[in-house]
């Protein structure tokens, strides 16, 4: 599978974006499975979530049909960017190592984060709103921000954050240990994304010696 990607690289830092080969019917199941999951688990865990709901993070080894299709959709495109990104060998061992929902319903936000120790993680968009009508300074309400690892700002460095709004199955990768927060979105609809980590088998079996 060939895929297309732009690496927006901000601050120095690779921020690939992909669209993954779906269409508007394939992200409506998912959305459905992913809503059905909530029903069942209302609770959620607690990560970086405020007010939102996100789901146990094993989603990549679900029985679920349409996600074990995004599943895979990620694991391809991941890989290849990854090997891209780290100049590695094509067999190289790359793990897709946790996969999660998020649903955001109005008012819900994520806390800025990382995901370190894993070496790569992103995000791809199942229904979120494309075009808020409210901005402010630049940001509206559900864009994912990115934050400068070394966020001095100007006049040493370009502005401390990046944040971008995003679109139905679009796909973020990024370096695990790059900070980054979802806004607050007021839609009555929730934003609902599905989010990821990838490790490198060599470092796994570095750090097992
Ligand atoms: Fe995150």
């Amino acid at each position: 599978m060939s895929i297309k990607a732009e690496n927006r690289s901000h601050f120095g830092v690779p921020i690939f974006e992909s669209l993954i080969p779906t269409s508007p019917r394939e992200l409506e199941d998912i959305k459905n499975q992913l809503l059905r999951l909530r029903d069942s688990d209302k609770e959620g865990i607690s990560r970086s979530n405020q007010r939102g709901w996100h789901s146990d993070d094993n989603l990549h080894q679900s029985d679920s049909p349409v996600l074990q299709w995004l599943t895979e959709q990620v694991f391809q495109i991941g890989c290849q960017m990854i090997r891209h990104a780290e100049r590695l060998p094509s067999e190289s061992p790359v793990y897709l190592s946790s996969l999660w929902a998020n649903i955001n319903d109005f008012g819900a936000w994520n806390a800025p984060h990382a995901h370190l120790p894993c070496e790569w993680s992103g995000c791809v968009y199942i229904d979120v709103n494309e075009t808020p009508q409210e901005r402010n300074n630049g940001i509206a309400p559900g864009d994912i921000m990115f934050f400068d690892p070394i966020p001095v700002g100007a006049p040493y460095r370009p502005a401390a954050t990046v944040n971008y709004t995003p679109k139905n199955g679009t796909m973020f990768l990024f370096p695990g240990y790059l900070l980054h927060m979802v806004a607050p979105h007021y839609d009555e609809k929730p934003r609902i994304s599905v989010a990821f980590n990838f490790r490198l088998g060599e470092n796994i079996q570095q750090v097992a010696r």
